[in-house]
């Protein structure tokens, strides 16, 4: 829906768009989860066809949920946040709809290419140079709405939120930048500007701050915003805030190297990564214990306010994956973990857990606000899909901390005479009931998808423009 708006008022138009994206690539980006989930259990679902093969489909998947749903979830809240922290109208109106036009054509790039084959094969930075430089340059205007709409604020503080989300921007630029240097051969074919080791170690920091600055900084920028609004307290500690910001951002960088165990990447450097990843658990749980106190004194509102409780339970999960991964990273628990389904598992803690479960309670909160509306249409639909996506969550996890270990144990078996005890295809056939449970899960996740886009469009189309434009005015006096 689109409504002239007055530069007194903040510019919602593009809130609305990513706000609704978001909604509509998760459930694409889920559902695509939840088949190639189905392909483990199935094989013939890969139809015999090079475009639907699940090796094909897993790197759009992971774009579709990272970059498309996960994407516009950020760009949405961000811009929301900035503006109304800041009390200023987005700096420019047409920079930001580029952003959000540019973003959908890399998203619709990233759904044609992929499935035809076309990958740099490095995983999250798969997308081929022309849409890495269509991403880089969308990225860079984004940068230059954000900051630009900080420049002109009307208060004299930065709220903490924008710290967060103004990190996870300049770095995503760096990161994606450094990454994707490449020497193009063909329109659709270039090769890594690094070689060996290299290549590897650049691949590793990049795709490691993807999770640190993309899949966590900015979502703890939704968290300091949102988790304190829809309490209805302001945050526990603005101290311990600023705290968690720069520990978090200078420790996260020196990480990667975690994912490259016993390579060929030099030995000091495995052991810095996991030095650093460990000391990581102190911001990150800092971060989250923020998160959690603010509902001193609120807790009873959980009982009946379900969005909120989407906000609280993504910070649990992401306590526990930011437990996890600690752990994950010495050497000798990454011997057992790594390759196996248990990466998977903590995976996707953070991502359905923590990421998605922080956005949709964002979009809950947004939603209404956004089209001039007291509240969403269904309190209790939102109630429904909250059950769906925990239940679905623990189902997944559980089950792939169940393979994950079944599976390094089986691979690493010896009998006394120094031959494996178990083939490959064992540990494989011991992972199908687990497969089957996984997509399970999933399709719980994806289905309160599916209630919540029924939810978003009754509620948009009960909104009336005349109010929705009131809702945008600044507000000059009074908090954000
Ligand atoms: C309905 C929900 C989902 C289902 C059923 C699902 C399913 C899957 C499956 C089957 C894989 C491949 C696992 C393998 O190779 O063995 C995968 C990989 C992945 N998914 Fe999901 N997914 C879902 C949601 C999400 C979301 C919301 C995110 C991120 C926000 C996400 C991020 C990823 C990532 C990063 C990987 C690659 C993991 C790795 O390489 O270690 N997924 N997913
Ligand atoms: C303190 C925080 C964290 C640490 C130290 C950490 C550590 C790790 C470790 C050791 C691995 C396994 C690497 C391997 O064996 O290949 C891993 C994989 C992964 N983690 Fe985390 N993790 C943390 C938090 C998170 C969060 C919050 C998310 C998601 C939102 C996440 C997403 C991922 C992804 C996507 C992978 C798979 C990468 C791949 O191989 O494709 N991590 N992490």
């Amino acid at each position: 829906m689109s409504t002239a708006i007055s530069p007194t008022a903040y510019n919602y138009k593009v809130v609305r768009q990513f706000a609704i994206m978001t909604v509509v690539w998760g459930i694409l980006g889920m559902g695509l989860g939840v088949f190639i989930a189905s392909q483990l259990v199935w094989p013939e679902l890969n139809f015999d066809l090079p475009w639907t093969t699940f090796g094909r489909l897993r790197p759009l998947h992971t774009n579709l949920v990272i970059f498309a749903f996960g994407g516009c979830a950020l760009f949405a809240t961000s811009y929301y946040v900035v503006q109304r922290t800041c009390q200023t109208r987005l700096i420019s109106d047409s920079l930001a709809a580029f952003t959000f036009w540019g973003w959908q054509a890399v998203i619709v790039g990233a759904i044609v290419t992929l499935p035809m084959g076309f990958t740099t094969t490095k995983e999250y930075a798969e997308l081929e140079w022309p849409l890495a430089i269509l991403l880089a340059i969308v990225w860079v205007t984004y940068g230059l709405v954000f900051f630009g709409t900080i420049v002109k604020r009307k208060t004299k503080h930065i709220y903490v939120g924008n710290w967060f989300y103004g990190a996870f921007i300049v770095v995503t630029a760096m990161l994606h930048i450094v990454n994707h240097a490449s020497l193009p051969v063909s329109f659709f074919k270039s090769y890594s500007a690094y070689s060996g080791a290299t290549d590897a170690m650049i691949q590793w920091w990049y795709g490691h701050n993807a999770v640190g600055f993309f899949l966590t900084t900015g979502f703890l920028g939704m968290m300091y915003y949102f988790v304190p609004k829809q309490a209805e307290r302001p945050i526990y500690s603005y101290r311990l805030s600023i705290v968690h910001f720069w520990a978090l951002i200078t420790l996260y960088i020196w990480a990667g190297p975690h994912h490259l165990h016993y390579t060929a990447l030099p030995d000091w450097a495995q052991s810095l990564g996991m030095a650093m990843s460990i000391i990581l658990l102190a911001p990150s749980w800092g971060g989250m214990i923020n998160g959690m106190m603010t509902l001193s004194g609120a807790w009873h509102k959980l009982r009946t306010d379900p969005i909120l409780r989407f906000l609280v339970v993504s910070l649990a999960f992401y306590g526990m994956s930011t437990f996890e991964g600690p752990m994950m990273a010495i050497k000798t628990v990454n011997s057992l973990s790594h390759y196996t389904d248990w990466t998977i598992g903590h995976v996707h803690a953070g991502a359905l857990g923590w990421v998605a479960m922080i956005s949709i309670g964002a979009i809950y909160h947004m939603i209404p606000k956004l089209f001039g509306r007291a509240q969403m249409h269904s309190t209790g639909l939102i109630n429904t899909h909250f059950w769906l996506a925990t239940i679905g969550t623990v189902l997944y996890i559980a089950s792939m901390w169940v393979n994950g270990i079944t599976q390094g144990l089986m691979w690493r078996a010896i009998n006394d005479d120094g031959t494996l005890t178990y083939s490959f295809v064992e540990a494989l056939q011991a992972s199908h009931p687990g497969f089957i449970v996984r997509a399970l899960g999933g399709a719980f996740f994806a289905s309160g998808m599916l209630f919540m886009a029924y939810n978003v469009y009754r509620t948009v189309r009960a909104s009336d423009p005349a109010e929705a434009e009131a809702a945008a005015k600044i507000a000059v006096v009074g908090a954000h």
